[in-house]
């Protein structure tokens, strides 16, 4: 599930409706009693550690540096309210009509106006209209994925996309990153491990920019080189770039897919340069790709909305929605400075994180020793929330980390958000001295603050 939706769905364990709870097999009543019907890929299906963080994070008295949702005060709402009102009036019936499975034409070609931002010469009968970026992940892992196949991560990774690898019964491999992103040099070995153990990978899914969880960016040197290792050893590659067009002080970096048309597919969105709630994103897949992405768009949703992709298309159209995109980035790099600035004055010491350039998160390791999943619920008792690392694994690693999301308080709850955290981990430091496991016993880095990147790889050796 995308991390910004409330809980939806009954996940708790209440009896199913028609049928009441049943004795299970050891005479104990079962609290689900379809339990040994589901298929086998259901048991990938578990709740996301933001899930179930939830509704606790977003009781006002807590400052929440834990959701990724846009933070879209910001937008004109006149503006949008008078096209959707058009849009009714004017074209009421084709809005709210089904649509091409593969999407409307128009946006489609304003998709691919958006994408030459970023290098890339595409045309639309390549794009597939998707809901949200998120079902893109989900078709694009449908058709390529049997139970077993690899997908190549980087670590840590995006927690939806890890759900919807598990519930196809992938197996994830993590690789490293470092400050400038995905390491070349482990992308190569992971491949060839992998390869060699007569496994099949079937992509490598990564987030050039602004990558979420950990706030790095692949360097532009390195993008030749990710592509060429991928070429080599005949792996596609799904490049999600939903944050994209969010960086602070640079231009759009250079897609991936500018330079490879063959090998990449590439996921956007409307999600932060709009509005999540239209629920528009796409795929620019190779013509092949695109006729069958097309057909598990079919089946899973006939069309994709046609009032979101006609209001969204009303929007690039009549609004200066590049304009808004400047507004939304002074507003997010006000906050990554607000969030920066406190973590300088505040975090003690060998805590490490590092300084986004762009987009809405902050990876923070904490000190050797403490565990930023079992810290959560003092956390949460002390009026902050976050997001440990563990989320942002396949294999349970991530445990000293954690995600900071700085998009969406105001910059003085930020602060007040970061002195709460501070005052728990303080307290988590205290109690480990005083019960012996302390961090007296383990290294702390000379360095107190990482303006590099602090790999949430090392976590996996
Ligand atoms: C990396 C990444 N990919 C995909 C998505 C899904 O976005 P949407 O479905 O809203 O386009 C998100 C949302 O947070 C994300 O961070």
């Amino acid at each position: 599930m995308s991390e910004q939706h409330p809980p939806t769905g009954d996940t708790s364990g209440r009896p199913a409706r028609a049928h009441g709870s049943t004795p299970g097999p050891t005479g104990r009543t079962r609290l689900d009693s379809y339990v040994d019907r589901y298929a086998a890929r259901t048991q990938g299906m578990t709740a996301s550690e933001i899930r179930a963080l939830f509704s606790v994070a977003s009781r006002p008295e807590v400052v929440s540096l834990a959701g990724g949702m846009p933070n879209i005060s910001g937008l004109p709402l006149d503006v949008v309210a008078d096209s959707l009102d058009e849009l009714v009036r004017n074209r009421g019936t084709v809005a709210m009509q089904y649509g091409p499975g593969q999407g409307d034409p128009h946006l489609r070609g304003q998709i691919c106006e958006v994408m030459r931002l970023e290098g890339i010469e595409a045309h639309p009968d390549d794009v597939v209209v998707t809901v949200g970026s998120q079902q893109a992940v989900d078709l694009v892992t449908r058709i390529f994925c049997d139970p077993g196949d690899v997908v190549i991560c980087e670590a840590p990774s995006y927690v939806g996309a890890l759900g919807v690898f598990k519930a196809y019964q992938c197996d994830v491999v993590h690789v490293e990153m470092d400050s400038d992103g995905l390491v070349p040099s482990a992308l190569r070995d992971a491949i060839a491990h992998v390869q060699a153990a007569g496994r099949r990978i079937k992509f490598v899914y990564t987030i050039p920019n602004y990558h979420n969880p950990a706030g790095v960016t692949l360097s532009a040197a390195r993008r030749p080189e990710i592509l060429e290792i991928c070429r080599e050893a005949d792996v596609l590659v799904l490049e999600d770039n939903p944050y994209g067009l969010l960086g602070f002080d640079e231009e759009p970096h250079r897609a991936l897919r500018a330079d490879e048309a063959d090998g990449v597919i590439y996921l956007g969105s409307f999600s932060k340069t709009f509005a999540p709630g239209f629920r528009v994103g796409w795929a620019l897949a190779p013509h092949a790709v695109r006729e069958k992405l097309v057909l598990a768009q079919e089946s899973a949703t006939l069309c994709p909305p046609a009032f979101s992709q006609l209001a969204v298309s009303a929007y690039l159209d009549d609004h200066d929605w590049l304009g808004q995109v400047k507004e939304f980035r002074e507003m997010y790099r006000e906050r990554r400075d607000a969030m920066i600035d406190a973590l300088d004055d505040m975090m003690p010491a060998a805590a490490r994180w590092n300084v986004p350039t762009g987009g809405f998160y902050v990876w923070l390791t904490l000190p050797p020793g403490l565990d930023a999943k079992a810290m959560l619920p003092r956390a949460v008792t002390n009026r902050v929330a976050f997001v440990p690392g563990t989320a942002f694994f396949a294999d349970g690693f991530g445990s000293q980390s954690m995600r900071l999301s700085y998009c969406y308080p105001t910059p003085e709850r930020i602060r007040e958000g970061v002195r709460r955290l501070v005052g728990v981990i303080e307290e988590e430091i205290e109690l480990r001295h005083t019960f012996g496991t302390g961090l007296a016993a383990t290294p702390v880095p000379a360095l107190r603050r990482n303006d590099g990147y602090d790999a949430p790889g090392s976590d996996l050796t």
